[in-house]
């Protein structure tokens, strides 16, 4: 596998995109297996102190998986459909995480019939009805820890106005413990996870002192203390110029060593579970351009066959990406545009060659987490294919595009 420096970002030159292109069609996504297990092994060389694991909410395909799996990530997951990915994907229980902030029964039954290694508990609820169903894996709190971290409000998870975690503040991850321990579940620690792209590890860093500390107070009061720290996930990408992340080692560095100054000398196993750091470099959307024409304000608008339904992040939160063509001309600001009902703007002032035309092709980086993985069907567009390209340029699809038919699948049948 080429090294670390030669593989970012995942790019590919014309002729490559063409090929791929016209073999598969458009829109499409391309992940690369060496750009994602470099990124893998790059935690799992940095993190000495514990399991790191994949947020698989990122991209949950499964071949994407058994790459994870491979490198020795065990898998964390959200839902009922992604533990299903992980098993299908040949990842053992013992290597899964549940998480959720609302598992239902049929989550929790599922879980304890694959022999799931762990459950983080997000409500004292949730801790009840887990000794109500006789849960015997694992259990850790993800604990609420009022400190804001992220880009955005709506990927900022540990704030005062969470609906995630049991709040440290309002003495719910207090009662949490002592209801585990009383209720006789193993508990075996702590979780949090304060938000998601984060340039810097400070917001980590921060949550790890007050873990630390809430750790150090619980044990004075119950005599409790954890075996496992799991700091989550959140490091960011560089998705445009401006976004400037340190590195993986740089991040892992700083926040297991704010861990390990806070805890003391008896610091437990400490774990991380990153998605977008994985994934999103290890991944691109080619769009074909289908249309070309500039508003009375004088904007240049450039209509691509995909949009909001193969990615939702713009429109969600104004997520911002680097877009390419393949000319190298002189470029001006571009509006790059969706094919949907909403004003579906995908990328908004991109520099893009000035001369870019219907048929053209666009390559947009950064696209492998949370573009598939929240993909939808609007307006009946069917979800685009995904192909994995090797060591060597050879591609195979890992996941078909829907055609016509998967769109009414579902319809006119019966519950
Ligand atoms: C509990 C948990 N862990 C890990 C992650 C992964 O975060 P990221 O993709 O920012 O690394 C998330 C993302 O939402 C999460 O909710």
């Amino acid at each position: 596998m080429p090294p670390a420096a030669s593989l970012r970002p995942f790019q590919l030159d014309r002729s490559l995109s063409e090929r791929l292109a016209d073999e598969y069609g458009t829109p499409l996504y391309v992940v690369s297996e060496a750009h994602f297990r470099d990124r893998a092994r790059q935690y799992t060389g940095a993190w000495t102190e514990g399991d790191v694991s994949y947020a698989c909410k990122a991209n949950s395909n499964l071949e994407i998986l058994r790459w994870a799996n491979g490198e020795g990530l065990s898998i964390d997951v959200a839902s009922r459909g992604e533990l299903e990915a992980a098993l299908r994907a040949g990842v053992p229980g013992g290597r899964i995480r549940l998480h959720g902030n609302y598992k239902t029964e049929e989550d929790i039954r599922a879980a304890m019939q694959a022999g799931v290694a762990e459950v983080v508990a997000d409500s004292l609820l949730e801790i009840a009805h887990l000794a109500r169903l006789g849960w015997r894996g694992h259990l850790s709190l993800r604990l609420a820890l009022d400190v804001h971290a992220g880009s955005s409000e709506k990927i900022s998870t540990s704030h005062p106005d969470t609906k995630f975690g049991l709040s440290v503040a309002t003495g719910d991850a207090l009662a949490g413990v002592r209801s585990a321990l009383d209720f006789g579940l193993n508990l075996i620690g702590y979780h949090c996870h304060v938000g998601s792209m984060m340039p810097v590890p400070g917001p980590v860093a921060e949550a790890a002192r007050s873990m630390a500390e809430f750790a150090k107070r619980t044990q004075a009061a119950t005599g409790f203390w954890p075996l496992a720290l799991n700091l989550g996930g959140g490091l960011a990408v560089d998705y445009t110029p401006e976004d400037d992340p340190v590195s993986v080692s740089a991040f892992c560095a700083s926040i297991a060593q704010a861990a390990k100054d806070a805890l003391g000398k008896d610091w437990p196993e400490l774990r991380i579970e990153p998605g977008r750091s994985i994934a999103a470099p290890a991944g691109l959307t080619l769009y074909r351009v289908g249309v070309v024409k500039r508003s009375s304000s004088g904007r240049k608008f450039v209509a691509v066959d995909g949009g909001m339904s193969d990615n939702p992040r713009p429109a969600l939160y104004g997520a911002r990406y680097t877009v390419q063509s393949f000319r190298s001309g002189a470029s001006e600001a571009t509006t790059v545009v969706g094919r949907h009902c909403e004003s579906d703007v995908l990328f908004e002032d991109v520099d893009l060659a000035s001369d870019v035309e219907p048929g053209d092709l666009l390559q947009v980086l950064h696209t492998g987490a949370y573009n598939a993985s929240m993909s939808s069907n609007y307006n009946r567009f069917p979800r685009p294919a995904m192909v994995a390209i090797d060591d060597s340029g050879g591609s195979r699809v890992i996941e078909r595009r829907e055609s016509l038919d998967d769109l009414f699948r579902r319809e006119g049948g019966e519950i």
